[in-house]
């Protein structure tokens, strides 16, 4: 049986009342790596906010969030800010918002844990140079007394993963970890997202817009589009043998190397988050039919823990 450290179901969650996802289910396990993606605006950075919930406007409207054998939804704010604090690690897209640019990693290292009440003058040394050991981050003393801005942002990226493994927290959540990077070191770095769950057994959560990425790093991926997820499965699965219309069009939206220009996915999605009724793809949806304005979102499981949305999609092994 899955030993799951984070259970969605059913979660609702917007801005001012407008909620810009909705009907999210899904279930991360322990040590797994699950991926986000979908275009631009779609509510994936919505979507890890809301299960951090540290960020100001953002409601939870309706549905659950487990963690472990916690309702989060249930606790107060400042508890749960807590809990989730100490328990999940958040990477950002802009490698350099996690840290002060101009204040030492020791400085900032240390601020943390004591923020955490888990700074231990004696055992911090041998403790960071273990959690760089793990990341094969060489040459402890002079990082740790470096600056930010000293330090490229694939470097900044994993010293920020560094603090992650001395305060021992079990799920990391990265927004775009590797978009503002150079194409060589995304690689590098997807690399070593993975090294770090072989070597800690965290779970993560990682939302990307790069399909490549998530099948490279994804042991299962959700699409989503509009709010509403679209499709989900084992990674390599739903990006090999995609089922919705969605997944189909993203997937032959990327370029390619051979000369030729992708279809591309033409029309924008829309900024209004999803709909009580209706598919939000219909109006760029290239298999399009009647009845599909009027549906009611829901998924449905076509085998091997593969699921779709859309009711007329053909595909999968069931
Ligand atoms: N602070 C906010 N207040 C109001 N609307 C927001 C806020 N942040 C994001 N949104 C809206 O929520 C939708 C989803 O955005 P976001 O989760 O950032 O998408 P993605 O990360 O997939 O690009 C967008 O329509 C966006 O305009
Ligand atoms: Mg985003």
């Amino acid at each position: 049986m899955r030993d799951d450290i984070l259970t969605v179901t059913g979660l609702q969650a917007g801005y001012g009342g407008k909620p810009m996802i909705s009907d999210v289910t899904f279930s991360l396990g322990r040590g797994e790596i699950f991926c986000i993606v979908g275009e631009s605006g779609c509510g994936k950075s919505t979507l890890l906010k809301a299960l951090l919930g540290t960020t100001p406007g953002l409601r939870i409207t309706s549905g659950s969030i487990r963690l472990e054998d916690t309702e989060l939804t249930q606790l107060p704010d400042a508890e749960r800010r807590e809990l989730c604090t100490e328990k999940m690690g958040m990477v950002f897209q802009n490698p350099g918002s996690s840290f002060n640019p101009i204040r030492s990693y020791k400085k900032q290292f240390i601020e943390t844990l004591k923020s955490h009440g888990r700074y231990d003058k004696d055992a911090f040394p041998h403790q960071v140079e273990e959690a760089f050991g793990k990341l094969g981050l060489n040459d402890v003393k002079r990082i740790i007394n470096s600056c930010p801005y000293e330090m490229s942002g694939g470097m900044n990226q994993r010293i920020a993963m560094a603090i992650m493994l001395i305060l021992g927290q079990d799920i990391l959540l990265a927004d775009e970890p590797t978009s503002a990077l150079d194409a060589t070191i995304q690689k590098q770095m997807a690399e070593e997202l993975r090294h770090l769950r072989d070597v800690s057994g965290i779970s993560m959560i990682i939302v990307t817009h790069n399909l490549a990425l998530a099948e490279y790093l994804g042991d299962r991926i959700a699409v989503i589009y509009s709010g509403h997820i679209a499709e989900l499965g084992d990674a390599s699965e739903v990006l090999n043998r995609p089922v919705h219309p969605y997944t189909k069009s993203l997937i032959d939206a990327i370029p390619t190397l051979d000369g030729r220009m992708p279809t591309g996915l033409p029309g924008s999605p829309p900024m209004t988050g999803p709909e009580e009724k209706g598919c939000e793809f219909c109006p760029r949806c290239p298999a399009v039919c009647d009845g599909c304005d009027a549906l009611t979102y829901s998924m449905r499981d076509i085998g091997d823990g593969h699921y779709v949305s859309c009711p007329y999609a053909k595909g999968g092994t069931a």
